[in-house]
């Protein structure tokens, strides 16, 4: 057999920031008709290799050969014209424009945004996307964005595809959608290299995997022979532990007693109806629900930031005094013990400052929680080293603006932020989102710590797989309704997705 030509080959490239060397002598090969996962802890150097192949960044050193022939990537251009088109992991539309207005933004030549609308229908109708080009960009989902991204790419005509984890902002079904199109275009001959962190999307979709740690590249492997197991430890570099231990709950007490909560949204449509459940002191109770059956409204209205139609969220205290927090404002709230920590789909888009290093963005969440007896006393800055000691968030210095640190490194700082504020009820939502799976891991781990504690641990979370592992209970939400509470410790993942599409759900189940 001839030996096919590398779409891409990357020889002995490397890239620094300052300081950090993010890539390293790395030499990698992408072929056409493959989907490749690239892996890597966060912080690994995935995205800045990925970088240079798209002309964002240029490397210190090293070559790059497209089709086997030597090429310099200078600029976006530059890629485009060789076929290379990447999909980022924050997105780059301007939100007052159309769907196809933003496909045909900068290019050159005379404008027919008809013409242009017929080929994105094209494309469409080629790969299964579906787009409405005369679509606003800010009416669009997460997941529709993301179409319009890709489709920009391919009316750009890139066949040589690079996603930098797409589906960490997609529901379950949305990435089945999108992994449909993904594979219709490694059919048609197209390269595809999708970074993520999920392990069962790695399994599921990709051809091979190959593996960056610290900014060097170990190796690959024909996923089919690849496990889990091995590739966290080439990952990591040493055997990982993939269990979650789920320690038997000391001396629960009623924490936190929600009552009959119903929430409607502007548009007068009911997302929370009629929720009733207690949350426990050291326990956690795992929420599972299909991604906008009312998780997001309940941790707000708990947290004081959702108006409420009716129903009360109690809180209780260690010697029985009871406190009600509907009317109370956040702050008070959150001087209260109780401390919330949604991770968006936008991670830099909520919680963080960008410009800020972190010891201010820390400073944003002490300052905020003010005198209460749960407040760590010891100043922003102990928090900051605290939080990147624990987690591992790698960083030049404390004094690093947030936003040139790797995704998964803001994320384990917007999360440690809330974790080591000592909470005495912790709302946690999609915790790990973006997060590698040794960090994903470590912060299960620091919510057992805070469970043993004795704080009472609501739990949002996607993965049921993980739900199951680590809950004491889980309460099932659909449509807005409870429609079931399951023992952690004998529920099946059958028996959750059933009640999770439960319709009509009773609500004095
Ligand atoms: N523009 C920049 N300025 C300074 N440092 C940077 C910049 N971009 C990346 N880095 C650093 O380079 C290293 C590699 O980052 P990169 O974003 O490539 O990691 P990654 O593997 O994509 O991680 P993640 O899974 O968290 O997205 C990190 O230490 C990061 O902080
Ligand atoms: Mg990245």
């Amino acid at each position: 057999m001839e030996k096919r030509v590398p779409a891409v080959s990357i020889r002995n490239v490397s890239k620094s920031f300052g300081r950090v060397q993010a890539n390293s002598h790395v030499s990698m090969d992408i072929y056409r008709g493959e989907i490749l996962a690239l892996l890597g802890e966060n912080g690994s150097g995935k995205t800045t290799l990925m970088n240079m192949l798209a002309g964002i960044y240029f490397p210190d050193e090293g070559h790059i050969a497209i089709d086997g022939r030597e090429v310099v990537i200078a600029s976006p251009r530059d890629a485009y014209d060789l076929g290379i088109g990447m999909i980022h992991q924050h997105f780059k539309l301007v939100d007052v424009l159309t769907a196809a207005e933003n496909i045909v933004l900068g290019l050159k030549g005379r404008l027919d945004l008809k013409a242009a609308s017929r080929r994105i229908r094209e494309i469409c109708d080629a790969y299964g996307f579906e787009v409405d080009p005369n679509q606003k960009i800010y009416d669009m989902s997460v997941s529709q964005k993301q179409t319009v991204e890709i489709v920009k790419v391919l009316y750009r005509g890139a066949d040589i595809l690079i996603l930098d984890e797409p589906t960490a902002v997609l529901t379950p079904q949305e990435s089945d959608k999108l992994f449909a199109v993904l594979r219709n275009m490694r059919n048609d001959g197209k390269a595809i290299v999708i970074i993520t962190h999920k392990m069962h999307e790695v399994k599921a979709l990709s051809d091979r995997v190959a593996v960056l740690r610290k900014g060097e590249y170990i190796g690959d492997r024909p996923t089919a022979v690849t496990s889990e197991q091995e590739m966290t430890n080439l990952m990591v570099g040493r055997p990982v532990s993939l269990n979650i231990e789920r320690p038997a709950p000391h001396d629960p007490k009623p924490r936190l007693e929600v009552k009959d909560l119903t929430v409607r949204n502007e548009e007068g449509i009911v997302r929370l109806d009629h929720v009733s459940f207690t949350a426990n002191s050291g326990e956690i109770l795992g929420i599972a629900g299909i991604s906008g059956s009312g998780q997001k409204e309940l941790l707000e209205a708990i947290a004081g930031l959702q108006v409420t139609e009716s129903g009360s969220v109690t809180y209780i205290e260690d010697d029985g005094r009871r406190e009600e927090l509907i009317g109370k404002d956040p702050l008070a709230i959150q001087e209260m013990g109780v401390a919330l920590s949604f991770v968006p789909e936008d991670r830099l888009g909520m919680g963080l400052v960008a410009n800020m290093d972190l010891t201010d963005n820390m400073m944003l969440r002490t300052f905020r929680s003010g005198h209460s007896p749960f407040t760590d006393r010891k100043g922003p800055r102990h928090v900051a080293e605290s939080v990147v000691e624990e987690l591992e968030v790698s960083t030049p210095g404390l004094g690093t603006p947030v936003r040139q640190l790797s995704g998964g490194n803001v994320q384990k700082v917007l999360v440690g932020r809330e974790i080591t504020s000592a909470p005495t009820v912790l709302l946690t939502a999609y915790a790990v989102r973006g997060l590698d799976i040794n960090s994903s891991y470590t912060i299960y781990d620091l919510i057992n710590r805070q469970k043993e504690k004795g704080v009472a641990v609501i739990y949002v979370g996607e993965d049921l797989d993980v739900l199951i592992e680590l809950s004491d209970r889980i309460l099932v939400l659909c449509g807005g309704r409870v429609s079931g509470v399951l023992d952690g410790g004998t529920a099946t993942k059958e028996e959750v997705g059933l009640l999770m599409t439960k319709l009509g759900g009773d609500r004095n189940e």
